[in-house]
C-alpha cells in the first residue's frame, strides 16, 4: 500500500531538512538556545512571499487574538509561528512528515510559542480530531498533495465553524497536462490533484462552501519562482559553503523545475478564500 509519507519525499524541496540547522549555525545559534520568529523567516517558510503570504490570510479571514486557527501541512512551521507572533491565535499546525514535524516543533519551542502553537503530526485525510473546531483553517502549497478531494473538503467543513474560512494557496492546472506530464508531476511534486480553476469553485460549492475569491496566482508565481532560481543562483557561493553541494544541488534542481514547470503555462497557482455556510 501507498505510504503518502515516504512517498511524498520524491520531491526534493523535502530532502534536506538538515537545512535549517545550517541556517541556525550561519546565524551563529547553538543547538538549543532560544529564537525569535524573524529570525526564522528567511528559511523557515515554505511557499511564495513568505509571511506576507500570511499576512494575506491574516486579512481574508479575519484571525486575531483569541481565534483558532488549523494549518494543513505546516512544514517546518514558520506560517503557523508567524501567524501565533503577530495575532495571538492559537494555532494547530498539522504536518505529514515526521521530521519536518520534528524541527517544527524545536524551533517552536526555542521561540517560547509551545503555548500558542501545539504541533500534530499526521494525514490530514485520517488525523482523529476528538470534536475539535476552528474558527479558520489555513494552509500553504499543501492541498494538491492531497487526494480525495471531497474526503478532504468534508473534513474542513466539519471542523470549521459555521461562518468560518478556508483560506488556501495551492497549484491548479492551467491547460491539461498530457500523460508524461502527468507523471512528472506525481513524481517530482507528488501532486495528487491539480483540478482547473473553474472545477475547483465547483468542488467547493458542492462541499458546502461559499466561494469568496479564486484569484489566478499564475503569473505573479511564475515571475516568483524565476526571481528565487536567479537569486539563488547569485548567491552560489554562500549556499555551497552554509549546505555543501549535495543541498545546492537539489535546491538548484528543484528551483529549476517549478520554473519551467510554471513558465509552460500548464502549472498555474491559486489563491482560495471559502466561507463555510
Ligand atoms: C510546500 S510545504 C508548505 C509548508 C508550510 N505550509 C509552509 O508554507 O511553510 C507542504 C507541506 O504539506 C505537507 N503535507 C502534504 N500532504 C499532507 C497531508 N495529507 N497531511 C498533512 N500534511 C501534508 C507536506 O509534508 C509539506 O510539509
Amino acid at each position: 500500500m501507498n505510504d503518502p509519507s515516504s512517498d511524498i519525499k520524491g520531491m526534493k524541496l523535502y530532502h534536506h531538512v538538515d537545512r535549517v540547522v545550517n541556517e541556525l549555525r550561519e546565524l551563529g545559534k547553538d543547538e538549543s538556545g532560544p529564537l525569535r520568529v524573524d529570525e526564522l523567516v528567511a528559511f523557515d517558510q515554505l511557499h511564495y512571499h513568505g509571511t506576507e503570504a500570511v499576512d494575506e490570510a491574516i486579512r481574508a479571514t479575519g484571525i486575531h487574538e483569541g481565534s483558532s486557527v488549523l494549518e494543513i501541512g505546516s512544514g517546518l512551521g514558520g506560517p503557523a509561528r508567524y501567524l501565533a507572533h503577530s495575532t495571538g491565535a492559537a494555532v494547530t499546525a498539522l504536518e505529514l512528515q515526521e521530521d519536518h514535524h520534528l524541527v517544527a516543533s524545536d524551533l517552536t519551542a526555542r521561540c517560547g510559542l509551545g503555548g500558542s502553537v501545539k504541533h500534530l503530526c499526521g494525514d490530514f485525510l485520517t488525523h482523529p480530531w476528538d470534536g475539535e473546531r476552528f474558527q479558520a483553517i489555513v494552509s500553504w502549497l499543501t492541498l494538491y498533495h492531497i487526494p480525495q478531494r471531497e474526503v478532504l473538503l468534508e473534513r474542513c467543513r466539519s471542523l470549521l465553524e459555521v461562518g468560518g474560512f478556508v483560506y488556501a494557496e495551492d497549484l491548479c492546472e492551467r491547460r491539461p497536462f498530457d500523460d508524461l506530464e502527468k507523471e512528472e508531476l506525481e513524481s517530482e511534486l507528488f501532486a495528487n490533484y491539480l483540478p482547473s480553476r473553474d472545477q475547483y469553485r465547483l468542488d467547493l460549492v458542492a462541499a458546502g462552501f461559499e466561494a469568496v475569491l479564486l484569484e489566478d496566482m499564475s503569473d505573479d508565481w511564475t515571475a516568483f519562482t524565476r526571481a528565487r532560481l536567479d537569486q539563488y543562483l547569485e548567491h552560489r557561493d554562500r549556499h555551497l559553503r552554509v549546505h555543501g553541494e549535495e543541498v545546492f544541488e537539489t535546491m538548484c534542481s528543484f528551483y529549476e523545475t517549478m520554473v519551467r514547470l510554471f513558465s509552460g503555462g500548464k502549472l498555474g497557482g491559486i489563491r482560495v478564500v471559502a466561507r463555510r455556510i
